[in-house]
Formats: C-alpha cells, sequence, structure tokens
C-alpha cells in the first residue's frame, strides 16, 4: 500500500504535467541581512498592492519558525510551509486567504530546524512552487533575515531579489554580508538585487546610503545593486502593525501607504527576464549550476 507522501508525490508529478504552460509569475524574494527592517510590512503591503491592480498574488512566508505574515494579519493557519518541505501537504492545499483576498502560506512557528534543506526538501519545494505557478501572477517570497543557506536557497527561485535595510549602520554591515554571501553564490553579473532603503528620514538619506552600499558592491564583489526606492519612518506602520492591519488598508493616504505605492509600481514595471526561467521549473539546474547549495550539504 502506497503511504500517504508517496500519494502526495504522485498528485505533484500528475498536476504537474498537466498541459505545458511557460514559467510566467514573477517570483520576488524580500530579504535582510538584519531582522526587524521591515521585510514583512513591506511584502504584505505590496501583495495588497499588487490584488488592488489586479494581479493575483500571493505571499510565501519563507521565514521558516518565525511567524510574521499571520501575525500581521492576526490569523493563526492550520498548516505551513513545514507540511510542505517534510512532504505531509501539498502547497495549493495550505493556502490562507486573509483580508483584501491576499493569499499566503505560512512559515509556521516554533521549528527552527529548517536552517538549512536537504537536496530532497529542495526539490519537494520547487516541485510544490511549480504548482503556485499555475495559479498567480506574482509571488512574493518572504525570506526571513540572514544569511543561512534556507536564505539563499529561497533567493535563488527569485526572478527579482529586493534586500532592505534601514540606514542604521548594522542593518547596512548585515545587508553588506548578505551581498557577500549571495554573490559568492551566483555566477558573475547574473542577478541584480534590488535596495529598498526603509525607514529613511528623507530621500537625500536613502540615496547617501544606496551610493555607499553601490560603490562597496562595485569594487569588491561580483553583484550589481540597483535603488528601487527608499520608504519613510512613519509612525503609521507602527500603529497599524499593532492594530494587525495592513497599513496601505488602515492609513491610505499617509507618507508610507504613498511611498509602498510607489515602491509596487516600479516593480510590476521591471520587466522580468524569463528567458533563463529561474525558480520553478528549472530549479534542480539553477541549484546545481548557479548556487553551490548542494555541495555544501
Ligand atoms: N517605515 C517604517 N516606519 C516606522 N516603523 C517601521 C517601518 N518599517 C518597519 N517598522 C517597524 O519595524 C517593525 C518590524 O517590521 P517587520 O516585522 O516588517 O520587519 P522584518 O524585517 O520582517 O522583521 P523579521 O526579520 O523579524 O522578520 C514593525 O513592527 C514596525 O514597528
Ligand atoms: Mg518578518
Amino acid at each position: 500500500m502506497k503511504d500517504q507522501a508517496q500519494n502526495l508525490r504522485d498528485i505533484i508529478k500528475k498536476k504537474n504535467k498537466e498541459p505545458k504552460r511557460t514559467c510566467s509569475a514573477k517570483v520576488i524574494a524580500i530579504t535582510s541581512g538584519k531582522g526587524g527592517v521591515g521585510k514583512t510590512n513591506v511584502a504584505l503591503n505590496l501583495a495588497i498592492d499588487f490584488i488592488n491592480r489586479g494581479k493575483k498574488t500571493l505571499i510565501l512566508d519563507a521565514d521558516l519558525g518565525l511567524a510574521n505574515i499571520e501575525v500581521l494579519l492576526g490569523i493563526v493557519p492550520k498548516y505551513n510551509l513545514s507540511d510542505v518541505i517534510y512532504g505531509k501537504k501539498i502547497i495549493t492545499d495550505i493556502i490562507t486567504i486573509g483580508p483584501n483576498e491576499v493569499k499566503f502560506i505560512s512559515g509556521g512557528s516554533g521549528i527552527r530546524e529548517l536552517t538549512s534543506l536537504t537536496e530532497t526538501q529542495i526539490k519537494t519545494f520547487a516541485q510544490n512552487l511549480n504548482l503556485l505557478d499555475k495559479m498567480v501572477d506574482i509571488i512574493i517570497i518572504d525570506t526571513g533575515a540572514g544569511i543561512s543557506d534556507t536564505v539563499m536557497t529561497f533567493l535563488g527561485f527569485a526572478d527579482e531579489v529586493l534586500l532592505v535595510t534601514t540606514p542604521e549602520p548594522t542593518a547596512i554591515t548585515d545587508a553588506y554580508a548578505l551581498l557577500k554571501v549571495f554573490s559568492d553564490k551566483i555566477k558573475k553579473g547574473d542577478i541584480n538585487v534590488k535596495l529598498v532603503i526603509n525607514k529613511v528620514k528623507d530621500e537625500n538619506e536613502g540615496q547617501k546610503i544606496f551610493e555607499k552600499i553601490k560603490k562597496v558592491a562595485d569594487k569588491f564583489l561580483n553583484i550589481k545593486v540597483e535603488d528601487l526606492g527608499y520608504l519613510p519612518n512613519d509612525e503609521c506602520l507602527e500603529k497599524s502593525v499593532r492594530s494587525q492591519e495592513a497599513v496601505i488598508i488602515k492609513y491610505p493616504k499617509s507618507e508610507i501607504t504613498i511611498a509602498l505605492k510607489k515602491l509596487a509600481e516600479k516593480i510590476l514595471n521591471i520587466k522580468t527576464d524569463k528567458s533563463n526561467a529561474k525558480g520553478l521549473k528549472m530549479f534542480i539546474e539553477l541549484v546545481k549550476n548557479k548556487i553551490n547549495i548542494i555541495k555544501d550539504l
């Protein structure tokens, strides 16, 4: 008799055999070196804005073990990504729908053992991600902070990597550390990292920080960094977190909402090069060729 995991593998295999579609969902990873710089809020509010603009969007909370999105929304999902990674569920069965029809997949809480995924777990996840690709236009991955192998793996799935930092020197140093580790894992010039500088006093401060990071990256790293935008320090965001609502809904006219909407528009205008279809279908090749994670396992 087949075990449950085998049944799930069969379902995935069958679903992936459905009429071929080129990999069209845009996968955006939101990451940071230091924790607490605003990734989850950026992910949530961008998702809601994308949905309001008619794009089917899903947030994947890949900060395994530390509940994020669900806390911002005050929801307790039944299943989480670890159920998928351990082969107990398929990803389409664990989608939670929150306010404004925002779809998300919980990263779970209290499971910290997944700081490094095995080859089988990466493969299972890649196959599952492929199922999502057929359902949505945009997948936002909130990677969690830091430079672990798991974070690097999730960055490997992305078409666009958004690196969030704040003006604090510790956040900038950690952003630089992440760039360094990521650039060591990818081929030269293969991906651009887009910087989002959060909690700035004004544009000028944002610009200065961007120049500083870019200068170091140009000089020492095999990675291009681009300036995607600056988000103001705005107490409306803190208030919205406390009331477990997205700031762009709770405070639609606030400075932070205006900046987040501008950021969303910029992201939608990025022409993603799908010719080397990252993530999804070609993921295993990608992992082997581009990111040296498997050999580290
Ligand atoms: N633009 C901003 N203005 C004011 N406060 C902000 C802003 N961005 C973030 N914050 C504050 O920082 C806190 C952390 O934000 P968030 O949870 O989005 O960070 P994170 O990077 O996802 O954290 P973690 O690494 O723990 O997952 C928020 O609860 C809020 O209080
Ligand atoms: Mg977070």
